[in-house]
């Protein structure tokens, strides 16, 4: 029975080849920031008080011209056609019926193109600079004409994380270990799901850039690794919102100072994120810095975080402590590889429900009236 988003996680672990969950699952190094990002929601408490009518609630939030019916929206994977034919289209298909976003990435299995054309806001584009500028100014001429409401440009994968989980699986870069290829014989329905329909999943949306011997199967994520602008600073960061007229998000940001240059540099709001624990091994979880941020960003500043948030009561302590709306990760890659965009759908649904919930039993009617003062920390 699928109760939470860690039943999910159990039922992908079963579903998928070994290579392909840890892919998902791992972090950086010793995960110690993958972990964190868990623990820290355990570091607030509810402070909850009674007797108050929330009866009617609503749970929308608005981010510039986006309205989400939930608070939270799908954050950008590269990659999801590993997970089963179409991945992205069904992540999409499903946040899009829900009235929440899906982020797409850059390194999506699935072209801008091949994206279905969903409600106004549903659709937003996640940015990884390359070194060839024209790239970046065709992605971004794409996202524009199939509607991208919104852009975000991830800065903190500039220098790939150490994600030895992966390595294991390999005998050298993207050639899989003998155990591997027994252990994707051992899950012939991934096999159906996923490479049957269509074959090896390539990196759709870079295949107009890419060099032939790059565009078939996963031979493209060496080059796109070599391809990465580490040269990515401010002042690129500015010829970039000067090209997008939508919405302009960063992410990847973890200190007040970067938080204060990107406002004023003109981006519309951030994205406080480590990754998903997936970077810098170490490095701080997002709550913990977003109270700090908030406060010197002020209110009008469209803040989100992301990272470890599995159930409504994370993204509750989240907002309560200032952020505007989440962003879900690999729960809702578990929930396709699981159940396609079904299993997105129901995983969408368990956590609008249990937002819900959780803002009736801190006798709250929207989003609006959480805060500080209905949390504390715990004292050990
Ligand atoms: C990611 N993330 C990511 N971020 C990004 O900006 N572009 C990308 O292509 C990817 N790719 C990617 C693949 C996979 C398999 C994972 C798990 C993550 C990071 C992602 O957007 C987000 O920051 C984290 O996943 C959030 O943490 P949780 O919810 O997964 O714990």
């Amino acid at each position: 029975m699928m109760l939470n988003l860690e039943d999910y996680r159990r039922m992908a672990q079963r579903a998928l080849p070994a290579f392909a969950f840890d892919y998902v699952d791992g972090g950086a190094d010793d995960e110690r920031t993958l972990a964190d990002n868990r623990a820290v929601f355990d570091r607030w408490q509810f402070v909850a008080p009674v007797l108050k009518d929330a009866s009617v609630r609503d749970l929308s939030v608005t981010l510039g011209d986006t309205t989400l019916a939930a608070p939270f929206m799908i954050a950008p994977t590269g990659y999801n056609g590993m997970l089963r034919y179409r991945a992205d289209q069904m992540l999409a298909q499903a946040a899009g019926h829900a009235g929440i976003s899906y982020i797409q990435s850059t390194v999506s299995t699935a072209s801008l193109e091949d994206m279905p054309a969903g409600r106004k806001g549903a659709h937003w584009f996640q940015l990884y600079v390359l070194k060839d500028r024209r790239v970046t100014v065709d992605l971004l001429r794409r996202a524009r004409e199939v509607g991208c409401a919104s852009l975000v440009v991830s800065v903190d994968a500039v220098h790939f994380g150490n994600r030895e989980r992966d390595k294991r699986h390999y005998r050298k870069p993207m050639k899989l270990s003998l155990g591997s290829y027994l252990n994707v014989a051992r899950h012939p329905g991934w096999v159906l799901r996923t490479l049957v329909p269509g074959g090896m999943p390539g990196f759709g949306n870079l295949k107009p850039y890419l060099p032939p011997q790059f565009r078939r199967g996963v031979g493209g994520a060496t080059y796109f690794a070599q391809q990465m602008d580490d040269t990515l600073d401010w002042q690129t960061l500015a010829w970039i919102r000067s090209l997008w007229q939508g919405g302009f998000y960063v992410k990847g940001i973890l200190t007040v100072e970067d938080a204060r240059a990107a406002m004023a540099m003109g981006a519309d709001g951030l994205i406080l994120s480590n990754h998903g624990g997936r970077q810098l091994d170490g490095s701080v979880s997002p709550l913990t810095v977003l109270p700090d941020i908030r406060l010197a960003c002020g209110p009008a500043a469209r803040i989100l975080i992301d990272g470890g948030i599995r159930r409504g009561t994370d993204i509750v302590k989240a907002l309560a402590l200032g952020a505007n709306a989440v962003l879900v990760g690999r729960p809702m890659l578990y929930a396709v590889a699981v159940a396609g965009e079904a299993g997105v759908a129901q995983a969408i649904t368990l956590l609008t429900q249990e937002i819900d919930r959780t803002l009736a039993q801190l006798g709250c009617r929207s989003p609006a009236e959480l805060g500080p003062h209905l949390l504390r920390r715990r004292e050990s």
